[in-house]
């Protein structure tokens, strides 16, 4: 679910971005907001390593800053985009650059690192204007899909303005309660490593049968994309669809019969609560620095 009943664009027009690290992410975020017209002077970047910052000069024409000055107070958000282990030290250090402004002129932080937990962040920045999010990788050629939990003091029109952000690369899905972002990471989060390993062992089996390993990887991942925009265009349920490509005694049963046998429908129940479960820890861990 989205929140924009406003395009993405009119939502942003006049909005200052600075993004707190260039890497991977920042880069997927700042391309799609740049498609969606966010004008390159409406956005700044600090990130330390020279040879990032040389690029996202040379592919963007942004300003990109070494160090924080005293100009990222004027942002509306702050996107923080560093890894998970350095958020805390980066976060203490640039309070001091927000220590005068009112409440309502504090930019909006909104973080994209994993694990990291709302009252963390409040602790570190001192204040509530607080988004957290789990974007996946598909977020990289704009076809992610990102949860999000606000603070309970975020207002819609904040909401809104953050939803624009995240729909630069890809789908949004809200949640009201911060531990289903523990589940979103199980799913969405973890999941292309899932998808992933599937079509490897398509591919493999593919082999097994006699066809070459770049046909099989093909006839895998084509049958992926085809079956996830049939399920996506299809207001049937999943099992429906499934059904309705399963005929008693056919080819597609005799498979489905072996992976129900061998328990691949429990095996992803333990493996996504795994998954959840170690964000979860993983939150607890980085909280306690
Ligand atoms: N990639 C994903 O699919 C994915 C999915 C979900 C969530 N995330 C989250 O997204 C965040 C960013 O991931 P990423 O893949 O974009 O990582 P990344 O490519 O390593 O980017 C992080 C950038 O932050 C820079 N940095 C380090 N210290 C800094 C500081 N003090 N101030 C400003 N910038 C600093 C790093 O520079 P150096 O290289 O010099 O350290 C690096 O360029 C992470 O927290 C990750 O958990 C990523």
């Amino acid at each position: 679910m989205s929140l924009n009943s406003f395009s993405p664009a009119s939502t942003l027009l006049n909005r200052h971005l600075t993004f707190i690290g260039g890497g991977n992410m920042a880069r997927a975020i700042i391309g799609g907001l740049l498609k969606q017209g966010l004008l390159t002077k409406n956005i700044t970047v600090v990130e330390p390593h020279s040879v990032t910052r040389q690029r996202l000069i040379h592919d963007f024409a942004i300003d990109v800053l070494e160090h924080p000055d005293e100009t990222i107070a004027q942002s509306n958000v702050l996107i923080m985009a560093v890894k998970p282990q350095v958020f805390p030290e980066v976060a203490k250090n640039l309070t001091p650059y927000f220590a005068n402004l009112t409440p309502e002129n504090t930019p909006l932080v909104f973080s994209i690192a994993a694990g990291i937990r709302l009252m963390d962040m409040q602790r570190w920045f001192g204040h509530t204007r607080l988004v957290r999010a789990m974007p996946n990788t598909p977020a990289l050629i704009g076809q992610g899909v990102t949860g999000l939990v606000a603070h309970d003091s975020l207002n819609a029109s904040e909401r809104a303005l953050i939803d624009a952000i995240a729909q630069a690369i890809g789908d949004t899905e809200w949640v009201e309660n911060e531990s289903l972002i523990d589940s979103i990471t199980a799913v969405s989060g973890s999941g292309p490593a899932y998808v992933f390993y599937i079509l490897e062992a398509m591919q493999a089996a593919a082999v097994t049968l006699g066809l070459d390993a770049e046909a099989g990887r093909r006839l895998a991942i084509q049958t992926f994309a085809g079956a996830t925009e049939l399920a996506r265009r299809s207001p049937e349920a999943l099992s429906t669809l499934r059904e309705q490509v399963t005929s008693k005694g056919g080819t597609t049963y005799a498979a489905l019969t072996v992976l129900q046998e061998r328990g691949v429908h429990e095996a992803f129940q333990a493996a996504l609560a795994a998954a959840a479960a170690r964000g979860k820890e993983l939150g607890e861990q980085l909280g306690q620095k």
